[in-house]
C-alpha cells in the first residue's frame, strides 16, 4: 500500500515536472516557470503594455501567417548560407505553403508559421549557459546551442554591469515538449487564440536551441505583457543586438511575424545579422526575404 502510494506520488511528480518544463512562453500572464513550475496557461489578452515603438499592440494582432518564402531559395545575408526550403509532401497532404527548412542548424534559420523544422530535428550542441534562471532545477529548458549560450552569458554580464540583472525563463524545448505546450494552450484558450502566442510543434524557435525567454532577476512579469514596461525590456531592446540577439516578435509587426508582441523572446542570429536587422528596423522574415540570393535563378 505504502509502496503503491510512493509510486503514485513519483508519477505525479514526474508529470508535474514535465508540465513545468513546458510552460513559460507565449504571451503568458502567469509567473511562468518559477521554481515551483506553475503550469497555468497564459491569458489570451492581446494587450501589451508599453513598448519602444508604436502602440500597435493595443489593436488585435493579425492572424496573418508570417511571410512565406514560397519555396524560393533564401540567403541569410550574412554567411551567404542558402535557406532552401522544400515543400512538405508528407502523406501527399496539401501543406498550405508550409515549407520544411533545409538548414535547421544555421544560426540565421527562419522558423515561423510557414517554415517548419524537420520533425526529427534536434540541435547537436546543446549546453547549459552559465546564467541564472527563474528556477533552480536542471531542466531541458535551460539549454541553448553552444554559440547562443556563450553569447547569452555575455549579454547577461553586460546587463548585470548596468545594474539590470536578468534571468532565463525558458530556452530549448524539444519537439515533444512544444507539442505539450501548444496543446495545453489550445485547450485553455482555443486554437485561434493560442496561435497568436504559441507555435505549433515544429514551428517554434525554442526547438532550434537559439531562442530564450528572459526576465529581470526577480522573475517579475516573466513572459507576461507587463515585461514590456520594465527597464530590463528597454535595456534588451537597446543592447541585445550587440550580443547577436533580436527581439524576435516586435510590437507592430504581428502581421509579419504571425505572433503578438513578445518583448521577452530573444532569438540568437549572430552579431552581424542582429545589428543589420535592428539598423533596418525589420523582422527576421523581412530580412531574410530581402537578402540577395547567393545563386541567380535560371531564366
Ligand atoms: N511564443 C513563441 C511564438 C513560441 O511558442 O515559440
Ligand atoms: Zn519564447
Amino acid at each position: 500500500m505504502n509502496s503503491r502510494r510512493t509510486t503514485a506520488a513519483a508519477l505525479l511528480l514526474a508529470a508535474f515536472m514535465l508540465v513545468s518544463a513546458a510552460c513559460g512562453d507565449g504571451g503568458s500572464k502567469t509567473q511562468a516557470d518559477t521554481a515551483a513550475g506553475t503550469s497555468t496557461p497564459p491569458a489570451s489578452s492581446n494587450t501589451s503594455s508599453t513598448g519602444t515603438s508604436a502602440d500597435a499592440s493595443k489593436s488585435k494582432p493579425s492572424e496573418t501567417p508570417a511571410a512565406s518564402t514560397n519555396g524560393q531559395n533564401q540567403a541569410s545575408g550574412t554567411a551567404g548560407v542558402k535557406q532552401t526550403a522544400q515543400t512538405d509532401t508528407k502523406s501527399g497532404k496539401k501543406t498550405d505553403d508550409i515549407q520544411v527548412v533545409a538548414n535547421p542548424a544555421d544560426v540565421a534559420v527562419l522558423v515561423n508559421k510557414t517554415n517548419k523544422l524537420p520533425d526529427s530535428y534536434k540541435p547537436q550542441d546543446l549546453v547549459d549557459p552559465n546564467v541564472p534562471f527563474t528556477f533552480k532545477e536542471k531542466l531541458e529548458k535551460r539549454k541553448m546551442r553552444k554559440e547562443a549560450a556563450a553569447a547569452l552569458e555575455k549579454l547577461f554580464e553586460a546587463a548585470k554591469k548596468d545594474n539590470l540583472p536578468l534571468a532565463g525563463v525558458s530556452a530549448y524545448r524539444s519537439h515533444e515538449t512544444q507539442k505539450t505546450v501548444y496543446n495545453r494552450y489550445v485547450q485553455k484558450d482555443g486554437e485561434a487564440a493560442a496561435n497568436k502566442y504559441s507555435a505549433k510543434p515544429g514551428h517554434s524557435e525554442h526547438e532550434t536551441g537559439l531562442a530564450i525567454d528572459v526576465a529581470g532577476s526577480s522573475g517579475k512579469c516573466a513572459a507576461q505583457d507587463c515585461f514590456g514596461a520594465t527597464k530590463e525590456a528597454k535595456w534588451l531592446a537597446e543592447h541585445a543586438a550587440d550580443y547577436g540577439f533580436i527581439i524576435r516578435y516586435p510590437e507592430g509587426k504581428e502581421g509579419i511575424t504571425g505572433y503578438q508582441y513578445e518583448p521577452w523572446h530573444l532569438r540568437y542570429v549572430g552579431v552581424d545579422t542582429a545589428k543589420a536587422i535592428v539598423k533596418q528596423g525589420v523582422t527576421l522574415e523581412e530580412y531574410v526575404k530581402n537578402a540577395v540570393p547567393v545563386t541567380k535563378p535560371k531564366s
